[in-house]
């Protein structure tokens, strides 16, 4: 199948995502986003990062999360899932293609849900939102990070129109989907936010 525009320009970078200035600004954010993460569930069981890319914050939250038995990634580029892979090193760390849309995982399986700069890149948000709270187990938590401002508001024409880029517009469709929104948190920069959401 023919991958989305967004994931084949993310297919093609993986071999070097991590490096460069572009490589730290997405260590940063994962940095404060494992965080937020272990703050509001500080002895998660079952971890999942939705776009993993090369699994940086997988690989964060692995040695912090002593508790934890599994931490999954999903990342729609094959490439993505084939450097995390590579870059493992931990058998509690399972990665596979698949895409938030559609997740390939059991209902309620995960107390923790965490997703970096991907949101914005996912076709339809409402129901990969919908698939994160299925996946959830009630009380599990979910950390959203991307940017969300109303600087952003110039940006949403055309393709771009329904994308959730501002608090409001992410707070409805994480609502919709059945979790409530618990706090907006700023990461980085003036753009760069957070929210954590609970079952
Ligand atoms: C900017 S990268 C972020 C990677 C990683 N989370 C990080 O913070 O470095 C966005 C990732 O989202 C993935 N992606 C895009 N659309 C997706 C979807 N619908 N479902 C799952 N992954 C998706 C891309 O393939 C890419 O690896």
């Amino acid at each position: 199948m023919a991958l989305h525009r967004d994931v084949e320009a993310f297919d093609e970078r993986a071999a070097g995502y991590e490096g460069g200035w572009l490589g730290k600004l997405h260590r940063d954010i994962a940095d404060r986003v494992a965080d937020l993460a272990l703050t509001s569930s500080p002895t998660p069981q079952r971890i999942l990062d939705i776009g993993c890319g090369t699994d940086y914050l997988l690989r964060q939250l692995a040695a912090r999360a002593h508790d934890a038995i599994e931490l999954l990634g999903i990342d729609a580029a094959p490439a993505m899932i084939d450097v995390a892979r590579a870059n493992a090193g931990d058998p509690r760390l399972a990665f596979s293609v698949g895409v938030a849309e559609q997740l390939p995982c059991a209902d309620a399986m995960f107390d923790l849900v965490v997703s970096t700069t991907s949101f914005d890149h996912w076709r339809d948000q409402q129901a990969g939102l919908r698939e994160c709270a299925r996946v959830m187990t009630p009380g599990a938590y979910l950390v959203l990070a991307d940017q969300f401002s109303t600087w952003l508001l110039p940006t949403l024409v055309g393709k771009r129109r329904d994308k959730a880029r501002t608090e409001g517009r992410a707070t409805r469709l994480i609502a919709a989907a059945g979790l409530n929104v618990l706090q907006w948190h700023d990461l980085k920069a003036v753009t760069i936010r957070a929210v954590t959401a609970t079952k």
